[in-house]
Parts: C-alpha cells; structure tokens; sequence
C-alpha cells in the first residue's frame, strides 16, 4: 500500500497546467483551482475534471449539470490563487479578479484564458477522496497563444 502522503510527495513532482473550473447554480458561482483535469475523447469532445468531494461546497458541480474549464495563462496567477483560497475571499470576490462571462452552458468563464471548455455535465463517478466530473464540451473559446501557467514542485512556473 501506498500511503496518501506519499502519493502526494509523488505528485508533487508532477506538472500540471493550471485550471480554474466553475459552475453556477441558483444565483450562486463557484470556482475552484485544478490541475487534475484533462482531456478524455474527442467525439464526443468530452474532458474530466476531478474534485474534492469532502469539500461540501463542490456540491453544486453535480448540482447545476453544468461546467467550464478555464486553462490559466502566466500572467492569471492572481486569479488561481483566489480560486484555490489562498488570499482568504468569499466565492463573489474570488470573482473580481480577472474578467468573467458565460457562453454557453452558464458556467462563468474567463476572458483571457488561454483556452476555455465550456460544458454540460454529461457523467460522474466518485473514487475515494474526489469526484470525478465527465463534461462535453458544448462551447469553445481560444485565446492567444501564450506562455501557461504550470504548478509543479509546490509553486507556479510559466512555460
Ligand atoms: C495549483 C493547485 C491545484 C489544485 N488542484 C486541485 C484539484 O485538481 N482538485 C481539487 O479538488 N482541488 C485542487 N486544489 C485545491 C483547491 O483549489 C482548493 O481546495 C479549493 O479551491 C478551496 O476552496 P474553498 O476555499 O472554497 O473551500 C488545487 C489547489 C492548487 C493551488
């Protein structure tokens, strides 16, 4: 058996691009920072994003059917680190930083992401501490090409 912190150690070695997923439901929004989200097919173009589910508040994920995957640029640092809580900010001033809007499926995405997958809930599953989040992608939007925002070695680097 391997033990969770040692696992953790592992991936920590592990570089992630860095995302912010969100979803809105019942007048509320919510984003949370994730490097554990990728690509799963393309016909149907469908990405996974796997979350907390000890957390009550990623609740609403399963509950508005609905999320976009934000894909951070170098300069969005600021923006993952309100999502991942470490400035201290309720979910609507989370918000403030970096400039949102909705395309298709409601879920609030992000102007200036290198790339956005808005989608629609299509499956999940649970496997031991998260959720795992199954969405086609419904909507598109391609940013500029620019350098990404990576965490790796507990810290953000840019490529
Ligand atoms: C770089 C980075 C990557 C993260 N990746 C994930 C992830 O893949 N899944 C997840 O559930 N939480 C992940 N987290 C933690 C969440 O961002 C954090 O627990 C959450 O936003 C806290 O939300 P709360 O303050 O609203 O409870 C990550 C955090 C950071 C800084």
């Amino acid at each position: 058996m391997i033990e969770p912190k040692q696992y953790r150690e592992a991936m920590a070695r592990y570089a992630g691009h860095v995302q912010v997923v969100t979803t809105a439901a019942g007048g509320k929004r919510r984003g949370v920072t994730v490097t554990a989200a990728c690509s799963v097919s393309d016909d149907p173009a469908t990405v996974l994003v796997c979350l907390n589910r000890s957390n009550p508040k990623n609740q609403i994920f399963l509950d508005s059917g609905a999320f976009a995957l934000n894909t951070l640029a170098s300069d969005q640092q600021n923006v993952a680190s309100a999502f991942s809580g470490e400035f201290g900010m309720d979910e609507d001033e989370r918000f403030e930083e970096g400039d949102w809007d909705t395309i298709e499926s409601g879920a609030p995405t992000l102007r200036g992401a290198t790339v956005t997958f808005d989608c629609r809930l299509s499956d999940y599953t649970t496997l031991g501490t998260h959720m795992v989040l199954f969405g086609e992608v419904v909507g598109l939007r391609m940013g500029d090409h620019r350098a990404a925002l990576l965490y790796m070695n507990r810290g953000y680097h840019h490529l």
